[in-house]
């Protein structure tokens, strides 16, 4: 049975902000990019790796992408549309029980130890696994106005991370439904866990480790480079 792997790497880092998308930034002298693709070629050398791209990135570089076995797939409008671009594209090669993990492009310290555990959960649990951590923080709800109106009970709270690992069929068939006339919606799916959670299957939660951050504002940049030199460390 053949492993996929699905990057999302056609956004625009508009909230890290700047000419060059996040994703290009140099992370200990190499783009993000091939800092989270060395990762996983660690992990899954074997796999074969759907690279969503924006189709007028002029940053790419396939020198940037250690993978034998690779692909180049057009970036949609949102997260989702990616992935799903990246789901259709290997229609006819993807057999549905094949497992395919999904992983942001913005997530370059995650830890290979976790990439194979949650490979191994994604294998034995039907309605796959994702990464996560269990919420550390007190999280308040606003009102709408910058004032506290509530305290959540964090207990049972976790942060979802990536990878994200699904049998091709089931994946599918969720992030479809999702988009479809009575699916969820766009907005609702920021994972591909939320598009089967809504299928009424409950994905496996895999604890992952803390440092595995998303470069998502301009302060997680230095954050991701001591991690990567602590864990060489
Ligand atoms: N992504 C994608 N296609 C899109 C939007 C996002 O492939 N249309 C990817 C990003 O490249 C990133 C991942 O999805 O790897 C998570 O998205 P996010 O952290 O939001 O990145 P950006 O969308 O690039 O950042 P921002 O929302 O700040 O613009
Ligand atoms: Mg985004």
């Amino acid at each position: 049975r053949r492993c996929w792997l699905i990057v999302p790497a056609a956004g625009s880092g508009t909230r890290v902000g700047g000419e060059r998308p996040k994703q290009y930034l140099p992370l200990s002298g190499s783009p993000v990019l091939a800092c989270t693709l060395e990762r996983l070629y660690q992990a899954f050398p074997e796999a074969r790796l759907c690279l969503c791209l924006k189709h007028d990135d002029s940053w790419f570089d396939p020198n940037q992408v250690p993978f034998r076995d690779w692909q180049r797939i057009d970036g949609g409008a949102e997260r989702v549309d990616s992935v799903l671009n990246a789901l259709r594209a290997i229609d006819s090669e993807a057999a549905p029980e094949d497992l395919v993990l999904v992983h942001d492009v913005a997530r370059p310290c995650v830890a290979v130890d976790d990439l194979c555990k949650l490979e191994q959960a994604a294998l034995e649990n039907e309605a796959g696994a994702l990464l996560a951590t269990p919420v550390a923080d007190t999280i308040k709800r606003d009102d709408g106005h910058g004032l506290v109106a509530q305290t959540q009970d964090r207990r049972g709270l976790w942060q979802a991370q990536t990878p994200q690992g699904f049998r091709y069929g089931l994946l599918r068939q969720a992030l479809e439904a999702a988009l479809g006339p009575c699916g969820i919606g766009r907005d609702r799916v920021t994972d591909e866990s939320s598009a089967v959670e809504a299928l009424g299957l409950f994905p496996c939660l895999v604890q992952g480790r803390r440092d595995n951050i998303k470069i998502t504002h301009p302060e997680d940049l230095p954050m991701a480079e001591l991690i990567l030199q602590a864990q060489r460390a």
